[in-house]
């Protein structure tokens, strides 16, 4: 069942002298529980498509259709932002409960289902911190909890792991295949990583450099469930280069536009 369907997306801004076309005619159908990572040059608009489809803003033109699941109280999505989008004034375990308290989850549940969260993310210690006495990939982790937390249909992840070291960025990765095996929840995952697309991904998609459209696309032959060693299988290291070498025009080209 298609869950998330995106038809010709297009999207322009006020710019001081001109307007700038973020994205265009960009599609994108998602399946019911896939695991899809959006792949692009820096400025492609990947956020921006993230955004429309969260229903922070909206599509200048374009058909977005969102398959609802009954009416349980669920949120239909959470997103994780690119920075470390985190309430300063609310402790970790504050944040993780936002989404739940604001949906009246009884304090029990609620109390229960952010522990849980917050151990997952390895956060115990630090649930009654604020964000400021955190580090970066810790404030990561707790935006990581809260969207989770929330158990929403659909799960949009613009580079949840980009800003983090990478040794936390790999245990992270392993952490979120391991959560994703077992919930198989729709996720659309924007990264810069082809490594953690094909990693993570069913499927990669490949947007072109600004404004961003469609530029190719690749189905993850690779078996689940997926760890760590998952990357060692010649499969992967081929797929990952077929890949690059479908985006390498596109930087090239970004950067020119951009130098
Ligand atoms: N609110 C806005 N107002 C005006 N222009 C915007 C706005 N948001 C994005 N843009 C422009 O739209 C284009 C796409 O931006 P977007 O943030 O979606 O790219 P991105 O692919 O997420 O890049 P990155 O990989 O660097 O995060 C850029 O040229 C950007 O300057
Ligand atoms: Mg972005």
């Amino acid at each position: 069942m298609t869950k998330i369907s995106a038809e010709g997306i297009c999207k322009s801004f006020a710019g001081p002298r001109q307007r700038v076309e973020a994205v265009r005619s960009f599609s994108l159908d998602v399946r019911e529980g896939e695991f899809v990572c959006l792949v692009g040059p820096s400025g492609c608009g990947k956020s921006t498509f993230l955004r429309i489809v969260a229903g922070l803003m909206e599509a200048t033109s374009g058909r977005l259709e969102i398959h609802r699941d009954a009416e349980d109280g669920r949120p239909l999505n959470s997103m994780v932002f690119q920075e470390y989008a985190v309430f300063p004034w609310k402790t970790v375990s504050e944040n993780v409960a936002f989404g739940l308290a604001m949906r009246n989850v009884p304090r029990k549940e609620r109390d229960a289902r952010t522990a849980e969260w917050i151990d997952r993310v390895g956060l115990r210690r630090f649930a009654h911190h604020y964000p400021h006495q955190l580090s970066g990939g810790m404030r990561q982790r707790v935006g990581i909890a809260r969207a989770l937390a929330n158990d929403p249909e659909i799960l949009l992840m613009d580079e949840p792991l980009g800003a983090l070291d990478a040794q936390t960025r790999t245990v992270l990765q392993e952490e979120l295949l391991r959560i994703w095996q077992s919930r198989r929840k729709t996720v659309m995952y924007v990264t810069h990583s082809i490594e953690e697309a094909v990693l993570l991904g069913d499927r990669v998609v490949l947007m072109t450099a600004h404004p961003g459209t469609n530029k190719a696309e690749f189905t993850v032959p690779l078996e689940r469930p997926r760890t760590l060693q998952t990357t060692t299988d010649p499969q992967f290291s081929r797929l990952s280069y077929q890949i690059w070498e479908e985006l390498r025009d596109e930087v090239q080209r970004s950067m020119e536009e951009n130098a």
